[in-house]
């Protein structure tokens, strides 16, 4: 299974702060934002991950995680020129994706929730059966998002794109499992209304072929896409608050490294010592030793 994360939008929703640091690179919290999406991967046992920059952002992601060996997995980079559309990323990543299944996860989506290792494993497993798995939630403001609509049995059975009338309030988040050939499909797309290629009209393929499952994150889960000021603030906060509350570090990418035993404890230490000065560093320094 490849990892893809798509981290080149152009952020204007954040504007003026987005100007010179993409939104991907600016801080949730105690960490950059890219942090909880690639723990997201990690935590699903991808190891072999994409990430597509627009062509200014590309050297200072290059900085911050480099090529991924301190963290025990391998991170590569691609550019998108321009924002076509989240589709492209599949076209982009071809070649790294090859004969493989895929997963692809937005650059500013966080997720935080019970169960949630669950839902990725059997996310996983569709893909070895040939089916795609979008990971939806209830939302308040359906027209923001792709929308899924289910019937009694939970299987999908419509999706669309920023509808006008939603047929549900059940909405795609920035993650997607998809099985091997995937990019044959994206192949396929062509620009939707706002001139995009969309990651929805991939979704919908699946779905005519009766090869679409939706996974479903309950009320308690938290989700946010934080590409406005209201959500990136919502986000940092709630980030704190749970990690003061729970004592442990969400969206650590050595965290999820150690505990994978990707990396040995002296790594982690050595990681950890960087960041000595704050409670970053303090909670990865407090992770015990695993035996043996
Ligand atoms: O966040 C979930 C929603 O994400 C889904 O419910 C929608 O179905 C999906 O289309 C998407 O909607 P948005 O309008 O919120 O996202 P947008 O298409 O602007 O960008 C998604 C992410 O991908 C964002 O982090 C920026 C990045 N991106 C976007 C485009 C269009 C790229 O890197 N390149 C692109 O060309």
């Amino acid at each position: 299974m490849k990892g893809i994360i798509l981290a080149a939008g152009v952020g204007t929703r954040l504007y003026p702060t987005t100007i010179s640091i993409c939104k991907p690179l600016q801080s949730i919290y105690d960490k950059p934002m890219i942090y909880y999406p690639l723990s997201i991967l990690m935590q699903a046992n991808i190891k072999d991950i994409l990430i597509i920059t627009s062509p200014q952002d590309q050297e200072m992601f290059q900085r911050q995680l480099k090529d991924g060996r301190d963290l025990g997995i391998s991170i590569s980079y691609a550019l998108q020129e321009t924002p076509r559309g989240s589709a492209e990323a599949l076209l982009i990543g071809s070649e790294f994706i090859g004969n493989d299944a895929c997963t692809i996860i937005y650059g500013d989506n966080i997720f935080y929730g019970e169960n949630f290792d669950d839902i990725l494993k059997s996310a996983m497993k569709n893909t070895e059966q040939g089916f795609a798995t979008n990971i939806g939630i209830y939302v308040e403001n359906p027209n923001r998002y792709g929308i899924l609509e289910l019937d009694n049995e939970k299987k999908v059975i419509s999706v669309e794109e920023k509808p006008e009338y939603p047929k549900s309030n059940f909405a795609i988040t920035g993650l997607y499992f998809f099985p091997a050939g995937v990019t044959e499909k994206a192949k396929k797309v062509t620009p939707s209304k706002r001139g995009e290629l969309e990651m929805t009209s991939v979704v919908e393929f699946y779905l005519n072929d009766g090869k679409l499952k939706a996974e479903s994150l309950n009320q308690s889960f938290a989700w946010f896409d934080a590409g406005t000021f209201d959500s990136k603030l919502e986000a940092e906060i709630f980030i704190r608050d749970i990690q003061k509350k729970t004592n442990t570090l969400i969206g650590s990418p050595e965290k999820i490294a150690y505990e994978k035993g990707w990396i040995d404890y002296q790594t982690l230490e050595k990681l950890a010592t960087k960041m000595s000065k704050n409670t970053y560093g303090e909670f990865l320094m407090n992770i015990e030793k695993k035996e043996n």
